[in-house]
């Protein structure tokens, strides 16, 4: 197991569509340690690493497409956590965002990665002019924790709104960030 050393020695980085394919086997790798460690993350214990793989050429496609914007965590030893901005393209929302897959691999938790990626993606959407922001996550999951310290807005929870990876029901819980100033 990696032991990882402080945050200061982790970078935060916004790929392009060719970055975000070379990365795939990382980003492979992350989601597959998250949906193996119980993380309610779109994806169920059956899923395979092709079903990963699939999953970020879409991403990398929406990269491509100015649709998502795709911040990684990187150590040393390499790509260790992940985080989306999904910008909505419908004509009455150019305001706003959304946050999602933010993924951080079990071996390089709890040092402040998760909230890198938060930070590191509200400063991109400010950037680019979005200052609502959206997302949602499994209402018992560490990350509910993580985005209340953020200063996100717990708007309330969908009951089996989704499953965990071994089938069982999970609500989800819905979140919004409002980035204008006070
Ligand atoms: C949710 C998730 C992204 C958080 O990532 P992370 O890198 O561990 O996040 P952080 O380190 O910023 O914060 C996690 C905890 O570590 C603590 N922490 C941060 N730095 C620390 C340090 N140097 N020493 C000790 N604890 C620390 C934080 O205070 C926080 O504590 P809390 O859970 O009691 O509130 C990660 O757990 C994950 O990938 N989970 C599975 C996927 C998932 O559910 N993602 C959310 C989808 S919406």
């Amino acid at each position: 197991m990696n032991v990882l050393a402080a945050t200061t020695d982790i970078a935060i980085d916004v790929l392009d569509a060719s970055a975000t394919e070379a990365a795939i086997p990382a980003l492979a790798e992350i989601l597959r340690d998250c949906v193996a460690n119980g993380a309610s993350v779109g994806f169920m214990d059956r899923n395979t690493a092709d079903d990963y793989e699939r999953f970020w050429r879409d991403v990398a496609a929406g990269v491509g497409c100015g649709q998502i914007v795709l911040f990684t965590a990187r150590h040393a030893g390499g790509i260790v956590g992940t985080a989306q901005l999904h910008l909505i393209g419908k004509p009455n929302q150019p305001h706003r965002a959304e946050i999602a897959k933010v993924l951080v691999h079990s071996r390089a938790r709890r040092q402040g990665i998760g909230e890198a990626l938060m930070r590191r993606a509200e400063l991109a959407a400010r950037e680019k002019g979005r200052d609502l922001l959206v997302l949602d996550t499994d209402e018992n999951g560490t990350a509910r924790r993580l985005y209340n310290r953020l200063g996100w807005t717990e708007v309330g929870t969908i009951p089996r709104f989704a499953l965990m990876p071994d089938g069982a029901a999970c609500g989800s819980t819905f979140f919004y960030k409002d980035l204008r100033p006070a």
